[in-house]
């Protein structure tokens, strides 16, 4: 029922910033290696700069030189106590990763951030490592957290929460910690934190059980300094995939992707509704599988996801949503709850906006259900973001397709991607 945005389409070779993940951990575990790490391509947004200025603030000595940033890291036992509380921002992956680091230093810390991560969940982190000795006071289980540094005692914890920000803080905490520790997690989600640190030399071992694994880590040993190259972010990538695969007369191209089959739910899932996407150029670099995509205009059909696939592609909600809004079937995707939880209430918020879109969409049992037969013309074109970047960068990529979105609060797009903005309207996107 719309009237169609663009007919030049999405085009070009996107620049695709380093990965977010990977660019937190590349700051966090070279800091507690023996030595000296280069990074390459790490994401400077806001949320990877608080976690580099926690470290800093801990005494470890980060420089940036010819585009690369220097890491000396002195070792498990180096950090130092910070001159002040540590403000993370908006930034979840900062908060859970470095609250398992801090439990297990011999000085006392305070971790605080923005409106939207003080009112995200922490005892989802606190709970497990308290059961491992660790000391932290939570404001009603969010921000502030207090944390009492602690000896901590190995650990068999069983994770059901499928989140790989619990899973790498309870590591982070194991590896200084002395003797083995067991971390079964039901769920199997990203596992950046477990490849890097195998490169690092880490005593870390995972098993694989049907769709859960359980990961050995054996502390209070040297971590090995390496150089690193942070591959190119699929979740950055996704909202150009999606922009090309529902504008018509688009092709892009998208080198040096991660694709890591523990990220790369949404790849399956558009795969599934019919879209055009090509994967070449595949290969390994320090455990992570990096490839380059192409991507042009597709009919795309709608498609049911179940919840195993949810955990593969978490932050990918948002955009898949508006593609199935411009399918030509209806589409339903299950086990949704984590989405609540995020830098926003996602679920609740696609649904807003794509209803303002004149988009069809309900709500059903923490599912999405959405249906492009009873789209109608755009109702309300202010879109709602409770400073969330992937909401933000979601519509503005509807918004190329069905006319112009104002974007509440589109600044929130720099905790994950700085440059979106200009590669998008670059691109032939419509963002102001
Ligand atoms: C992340 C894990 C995910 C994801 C977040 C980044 C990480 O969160 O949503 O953007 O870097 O470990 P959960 O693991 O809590 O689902």
């Amino acid at each position: 029922m719309f009237s169609e945005q663009t007919t030049v389409g999405i085009n070009g070779t996107i620049a695709i910033p380093g990965d977010k993940s990977i660019s937190h951990r590349s700051i966090i575990i070279p800091s507690i290696s023996n030595g000296i790490c280069e990074v390459s391509n790490i994401l400077k947004s806001e949320d990877v700069l608080h976690t580099m200025n926690a470290l800093k603030e801990m005494g470890v000595e980060i420089k940036e030189e010819n585009k690369k940033i220097i890491i000396i890291g002195k070792g498990l036992e180096s950090l130092k106590k910070p001159n002040k509380e540590l403000y993370l921002g908006n930034s979840g992956t900062s908060a859970r990763l470095l609250t398992g680091l801090l439990a297990s230093q011999n000085f006392d810390s305070t971790l605080t951030g923005d409106k939207s991560l003080s009112s995200r969940p922490m005892k989802r982190i606190t709970n497990p490592l308290t059961e491992m000795g660790a000391v932290i006071k939570t404001q009603d289980g969010k921000l502030p957290l207090n944390i009492k540094g602690s000896f901590l005692k190995n650990c068999k914890l069983e994770i059901s929460i499928p989140s790989a920000q619990i899973k790498s803080g309870l590591i982070l905490a194991a590896l200084n910690t002395k003797g083995t520790s067991h971390i079964k997690e039901n769920n199997i989600t990203r596992n950046h934190t477990e490849l890097m640190l195998k490169t690092f030399g880490a005593d870390i071992e995972t098993k694989k059980f049907g769709s859960s694994s359980e990961i050995i880590v054996n502390g209070k040993n040297n971590l090995i300094p390496k150089d690193i190259d942070v591959p190119s972010d699929l979740s950055s990538s996704a909202f150009f995939i999606v922009a090309a695969l529902i504008n018509k007369n688009s092709n892009i191209t998208l080198q040096n992707i991660n694709i890591n089959p523990t990220r790369s739910g949404l790849l399956i899932a558009l795969e599934k509704m019919g879209a055009n996407i090509k994967i070449y150029n595949q290969k390994t670099k320090a455990g992570e599988i990096v490839a380059d995509i192409n991507v042009k205009s597709s009919k795309l059909n709608g498609c049911e996801l179940d919840k195993e696939i949810a955990k593969l592609m978490i932050d990918e909600f948002p955009i898949l949503s508006v593609a199935a809004s411009q399918a030509s079937s209806p589409s339903f995707f299950r086990g949704l709850d984590e989405l609540r939880v995020k830098e926003s209430d996602r679920l609740e918020l696609i649904n807003h906006n794509l209803n303002k879109c004149g988009c069809y969409s309900e709500i059903q049992n923490n599912g999405l259900f959405i249906n492009p037969d009873k789209n109608t013309e755009i109702l309300d074109n202010e879109i709602r973001t409770d400073f969330d970047h992937r909401i933000a960068m979601s519509f503005a990529v509807l918004g190329s397709k069905i006319g112009k979105l104002n974007i509440n609060e589109a600044d929130s797009i720099n905790t994950s991607f700085p440059t979106f903005k200009n590669e998008f309207n670059k691109a032939g996107g419509n963002l102001s």
